[in-house]
């Protein structure tokens, strides 16, 4: 549905995207991640047209966004990042003036607004202007207006930023049920949004695709996977530390930390990210150690995260 080929943005000597290409079909929700500068908004500018690329061009089902800017268009819902609403229109208005825009008439019309704003729970603020709107109920109208001629696409860009736990949770269940059907992507620096969303991840530095992935890809291609997590008492830790460098699939240990009730904390690295809590609990039993703790470390996306777009950690 969407390819978006070798995009590049410069913004005078900023090179905001540099050579972007990837490729999003039906029924994925994509996640896009980065740190603040990354180039993500400006990356979604360009897929729905709202900026001209430097160089390269996005396919939306098949046809170029630059030749073909309204019929493009209208396969596409966008929530930008700071919603350009118009802010002295009430937000029924201002729904009904974008359903008339994205041709919509009459009774039609009207249905169709009653029912969006109903799905995205503005009945208590339909006759409110949009200025005096709390943030997140102003970003619940941005939403609104992408999904509103129900578009087989749609870029939302950070659209759960400023939602109270509640419509965080509302909007992640709609995104998750609209993503059987549809061609999602969307920006967030939630990372525990992305598991519970995305069926894939693209993670962008400085411009630059830096992974690509389902989440658990990004896990595993972490140099983190698999390492083992052990607590042990002190008098023991160095037999402990160098026993477990012995074990034929250990690649390294590394001790994290000693606390002051005696006890020391090590993650044991397999060779070719093996699962080795077998081996370890093994040699804990024939050396009959005082293990306090013992797992297979569970990573986070967020640790991910951090090892990609600050030490570069090659996938
Ligand atoms: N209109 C503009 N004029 C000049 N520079 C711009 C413009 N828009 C974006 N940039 C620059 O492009 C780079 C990428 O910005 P962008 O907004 O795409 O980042 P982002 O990944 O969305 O970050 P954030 O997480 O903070 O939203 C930044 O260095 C930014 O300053
Ligand atoms: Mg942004």
């Amino acid at each position: 549905m969407i390819e978006v080929q070798n995009l590049v943005k410069d913004f005078g000597d900023n090179r905001a995207v540099d050579r972007v290409s990837f490729q999003v079909s039906k029924g994925e929700v994509l996640g896009f991640l980065g740190p603040n500068g990354a180039g993500k908004s400006t990356t979604m500018k360009m897929i729905t047209g709202f900026l001209a690329p430097t160089e390269g061009d996005v396919l939306i089902d098949g046809k170029s966004v630059k030749e073909n800017p309204l019929e493009t268009k209208s396969l596409v819902g966008y929530l930008p990042e700071t919603s350009a609403s118009y802010h002295d229109m009430t937000v029924r208005d201002f729904l009904e003036f974008i359903a008339e825009v994205r041709g919509y008439a009459s009774t039609k019309l009207s249905n169709l607004v009653d029912d969006i704003v109903k799905k995205c729970s503005l009945t208590d603020v339909e006759h409110q202007t949009i200025e005096t709107l709390s943030k997140g109920y102003r970003q619940r109208v941005g939403f609104a207006q992408a999904i509103l001629h129900d578009p087989p696409i749609l870029i939302l860009d950070e659209p759960t930023d400023g939602l109270d736990p509640n419509q965080k949770h509302e909007m992640r269940t709609l995104i998750r049920e609209m993503g059987k059907t549809k061609c999602i992507i969307l920006s967030t620096h939630i990372l525990e949004e992305v598991d519970e969303v995305c069926s894939r991840v693209i993670i962008i530095a400085k411009g630059k695709i830096v992974a690509d992935g389902t989440p658990e890809d990004l896990r595993k291609n972490s140099s983190m996977y698999n390492r083992v997590y052990l607590s042990v008492h002190k008098a023991k830790e160095l037999a402990v530390s160098e026993k477990l460098t012995s074990l034929p699939n250990v690649e390294k240990v590394e001790v994290i930390s000693e606390n002051e009730s005696g006890l020391q904390e090590l993650f044991v690295y397999p060779n070719n990210k093996l699962n080795i809590l077998s081996d370890v609990s093994k040699l804990a039993q024939t050396e009959s150690w005082v293990i306090d703790s013992l797992s297979l470390d569970k990573i986070k996306l967020d640790q991910v995260f951090r090892l990609l777009t600050t030490q570069g950690e090659i996938q």
